[in-house]
């Protein structure tokens, strides 16, 4: 039995498999499949300063070897999570995570001094992919002046360990990974979902209500994986390797390629068991490796 543990700011997790956000709900809905301790850390749906319907249905699609959403951050607001949630959730024996969203700098400010106020969540991720409805729409995570000005703002807010989650949707990920280190960001987590379109030949019209919607599951794993390379050779903090990742072996390339820790999300949707097989799968492959801990695996790729 290998040591699984590996430390991001100073969240310590008892080993590097995590669970995507708005694909694992608050954890409690998995407790009666799976033992939710086994997890390393979940990360909870995407929490806005006020609550969201999200967008009108069709917002799934599915697509080979993937699936398109548009599910639009429907949550019930920042301050639901911290009075009904909260409490439900808290003594959940791994690391509780709040994905925190928003379309202007002072929501994410906001959201984040709620967190910071939960003594038993550890660590807050920031969804850069928002878009910034100040600023015509552009998502914030597409420009080096947008992250830096929403990490800022929250790194001021926020005193515990902060995550931030890069959009893939930009020509230079390494970029935008060097402007949240430099603005105080502990751990960088990528990749959110690409943009993507679905349409209906016969009825002539998108099967999404939104048009375009994002693209997760396998199919993303070879982008996914070049980005988190790329993003581990330009910066010194952990970086949070997801997208794709169906698993152990796609866990294990994410590691090598310089991931400290994984992230699950569409997987779950195949199989709620996914995470706890992972966390075996990765296990039993460092026995058969020879390594004594997972720190061993980490950046490990031979070019
Ligand atoms: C239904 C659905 C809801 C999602 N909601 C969020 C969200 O609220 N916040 C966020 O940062 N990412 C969200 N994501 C993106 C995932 O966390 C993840 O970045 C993406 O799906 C890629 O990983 P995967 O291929 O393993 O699913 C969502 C993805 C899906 C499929």
């Amino acid at each position: 039995m290998a040591d699984l543990s590996v430390n991001i700011g100073e969240l310590q997790m008892k080993n590097p498999v995590m669970t995507a956000s708005g694909t694992f709900g608050y954890g409690e809905e998995f407790a009666d499949f799976i033992d939710i301790t086994r997890i390393g850390g979940i990360i909870v749906k995407g929490t806005t300063l006020h609550s969201r319907e999200g967008n009108p249905y069709p917002r799934m699609a599915e697509t080979p070897a993937g699936m398109l959403n548009a599910v639009g951050l429907q949550n019930k607001g920042a301050n639901y999570f911290a009075e009904q949630i909260y409490p439900r959730i808290k003594d959940i024996q791994t690391n509780m995570i709040v994905n925190v969203s928003g379309s202007a700098i002072e929501d994410y400010v906001k959201t984040a001094e709620i967190m910071n106020e939960l003594d038993k969540i550890p660590a807050i991720e920031l969804n850069i992919s928002c878009p910034n409805v100040k600023q015509g729409g552009m998502a914030f995570g597409v420009t080096t002046e947008g992250v830096a000005e929403v990490v800022n703002a929250v790194r001021s807010a926020y005193k515990k360990t902060l995550i931030v989650k890069l959009s893939p949707n930009v020509t230079n990920i390494a970029e935008m990974a060097r402007a949240a280190e430099a603005n105080g960001a502990d751990s960088i987590s990528l990749i959110n979902t690409l943009l993507g379109m679905a349409i209906d030949a016969e009825r002539r019209k998108p099967i999404l209500s939104t048009v375009t919607g994002g693209l997760s599951g396998a199919a993303v794993k070879p982008i996914a994986l070049r980005m988190v390379w790329q993003v581990a050779n330009a910066v010194k903090i952990p970086v949070i390797g997801l997208g794709g990742i169906m698993n152990w072996k796609d866990a294990v390339e994410f590691l090598l390629a310089g991931a400290s820790a994984i992230q699950i999300g569409t997987a779950n949707f195949i199989d709620p068991a996914v995470t706890i097989k992972v966390v075996d799968g990765i296990n039993d492959y460092l026995d058969r490796q020879g390594c004594k801990s997972v720190s061993e695996i980490i950046g490990a790729l031979e070019l």
